[in-house]
């Protein structure tokens, strides 16, 4: 029985009469169809979210369920797409309906005539289990993509075939136990709220390396970690997360914009497709999956949006990649929550949230980690959110509840920004619970001394926060030499190591190798200039000297005249110690 409308409250809109409704059922609204989600179920009534514009929709308008929770499509052709939050690809709903997209267009998310090569990696008679792979299609240069058996069904592998499918057809079958036979078809379906089974998380002890220097060295994140990015407007959260989707080491990336400013998404979907992957030389889509929900689309979208993109990155997780997400911002997604509940007139929490924003929240990235996967390999999904709190503020919910659930922390800094030192990512407050488990990776396959270069380092610029403030006091001319030394050091280790340029096409990605050198580097330079001053040799003396110059260029030094360079500033430091305090060098 087909249910009508009795209530419309902008996005949300009351149904009675439906035919068995259940939670999270998907429901076409209206006379135009449009895209709903069951949230709430009363007695007679069924509440759903529209992610569609419900403008001019009347009460009395016919409702129908389609008895399918909000699914995403996962197949090969995702590589490479721009979605909308419900999985909707843009460009072809632009090609439908224009520019302005038009509502109830019912788009399949994926090109259902478009064949593709199956090679499979098993042969018929053996016994297979959920998440084994059975095959595989080149989805793009960068990315193979392995046919699984979708989770719950095990048994014996009846049928596999070499050819050329589309994604509705059976490349294989399998018998189960109970008799019945099923067909593995190239793409799966799956509710988007379900987060997908893995045997068991495993402890993240791989860096997700992303050639930002402040990243890699401070504050790094795992492979199948967590991270957020607090910061007020303007203080270079959607450049880092930018920078993370062009250049961390993940196999695949999965883009979430939303929520921003429609121009912001505009810039990613102009300069993506023309980028390069620095390890392949490929272009940069052929591992990645763009997910824009702008500003001026509706806004219960955006809360999907965060649901399709997870679901998307998890299934890849799944054939065993390293998959990274960011979402930007996740902040928007939570004004979605506050919207709806304010709708269904829902007792507030703290600031007009929902009291379940916190679950929310951690629910979401719950589904981050390094996993054990169903088919015994292991995968990696790391999820990185940026948050933008009103007015910078990060004592408000969204930015508390974000920080409890994930474990790196980037904090963005207002003044470090206006300085344009960027990343503003601010060196004393920020953190890494993974730093520890991180180490042992770095100190064995980068630098047997970078833990303890970073830890110097650290202690460096805690020292500098400290001087700064008796200078306050007394006046830097009345500072003892040794610390305007150390002034001098730290202000080596913020200008010419963890500023970075995302514009400058050397300085933007810093291979771990070379971050490894230029740290040394100013320890050696720290190393050279103590001694100095111990020999009584003024700071101001030192100021000239030629390693300072050599260090501080050493960000625009290509990788591949690194070692050279090198060489080039060990010497500059040693003459260091040839300064007298009467002149300059010999
Ligand atoms: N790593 C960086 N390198 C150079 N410029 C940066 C960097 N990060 C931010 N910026 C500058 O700051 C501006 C604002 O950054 P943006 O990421 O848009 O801020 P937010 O998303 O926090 O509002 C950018 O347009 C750019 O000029
Ligand atoms: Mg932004």
């Amino acid at each position: 029985m087909e249910g009508s409308i009795t209530r419309i409250s902008g996005p949300v809109v009351t149904i009675s009469g439906l035919k068995d409704p259940k939670m999270n059922d998907i429901i076409r609204v209206g006379d135009l169809k449009l895209l709903g989600e069951i949230i709430k179920i009363d007695g007679n009534n069924a509440i759903v979210q529209v992610y569609e514009d419900t403008t001019g929709v009347r009460v009395g308008e016919p409702a129908e369920n389609t008895n399918m929770p909000l699914s995403v499509v996962l197949g090969p052709g995702i590589i490479g797409s721009i979605f909308d939050g419900t999985q909707r690809p843009l460009d072809k709903i632009k090609a439908q309906t224009g520019d302005f997209i038009a509502r109830g267009v019912n788009v399949l998310p994926l090109d259902v005539k478009k064949e593709w090569a199956f090679k499979p990696a098993i042969e018929a008679g053996v016994d297979v289990k959920a998440g084994q792979i059975i095959g595989s299609v080149k989805e793009t240069s960068l990315v193979d993509y392995k046919v699984m058996v979708p989770p719950g069904i095990h048994g014996k592998l009846t049928k596999v075939e070499e050819g050329k499918f589309t994604i509705n057809d059976s490349v294989a079958k399998v018998k189960q136990e109970d008799g019945k036979t099923v067909d593995v078809m190239l793409a799966q379906i799956w509710p988007v709220r379900k987060s997908r089974p893995v045997l068991d998380k495993m402890p993240p002890e791989i860096p997700l390396i992303t050639g930002q220097r402040i990243i890699d060295m401070f504050f790094p994140v795992a492979k199948g970690g967590t991270a957020a990015v607090p910061g007020p407007f303007g203080s270079g959260k959607t450049i880092i997360q930018h920078q993370l989707a062009k250049w961390s080491d993940a196999d695949i990336i999965v883009y979430v914009g939303c929520g921003e400013r429609g121009n912001e998404m505009t810039e990613i979907l102009t300069t993506f497709p023309e980028l390069k992957d620095p390890r392949s030389g490929k272009p940069l889509m052929e591992r990645t999956v763009l997910i824009a929900n702008t500003s001026n689309m509706p806004v219960a979208a955006r809360e999907a949006s965060i649901y399709t993109g997870v679901t998307i990155a998890e299934y890849y997780r799944d054939m065993g990649y390293d998959v990274a997400l960011m979402a930007d911002s996740t902040s928007r997604w939570a004004e979605a929550l506050r919207e709806i509940s304010g709708r269904l007139e829902e007792m507030p929490g703290e600031e007009g949230h929902p009291s379940y924003l916190s679950k929310k929240i951690s629910e979401f990235y719950e589904r981050a980690g390094r996993a054990r996967l169903l088919n015994g390999k292991i995968g990696s999904l790391t999820l990185i959110g940026a948050v933008s709190p009103p007015g910078g503020d990060i004592s408000e919910p969204v930015s508390q509840s974000t920080l409890r659930a994930t474990r790196v922390f980037w904090a963005l800094d207002s003044s470090l920004a206006n300085r344009r030192h960027f990343p503003a990512i601010n060196w004393l407050n920020s953190y890494s619970l993974y730093e520890d488990a991180l180490m042992k990776w770095f100190n064995e396959k980068v630098d047997k001394d970078w833990s303890k270069n970073r830890t110097k380092a650290m202690k460096l610029l805690q020292r500098e926060a400290e001087i700064n403030e008796v200078a306050q006091l007394v006046g830097y001319d009345a500072l003892p030499e040794a610390d305007k030394m150390v002034l001098d050091i730290a202000k080596s280790i913020r200008e010419d190591i963890l500023r970075q340029s995302a514009l400058d096409d050397v300085d933007t990605y810093s291979s771990v190798k070379k971050q490894a050198t230029m740290l040394s580097c100013v320890i050696d330079l720290y190393n050279a200039e103590e001694s100095a001053v111990k020999n009584g040799i003024a700071v101001d003396k030192l100021q000239g000297a030629q390693a300072k110059e050599l260090i501080a260029k050493f960000k625009f030094v290509e990788d591949g005249k690194v070692e050279a360079y090198t060489k080039t500033v060990e010497m500059a430091i040693k003459d260091i110690a040839k300064i007298k305090e009467s002149g300059n060098n010999e």
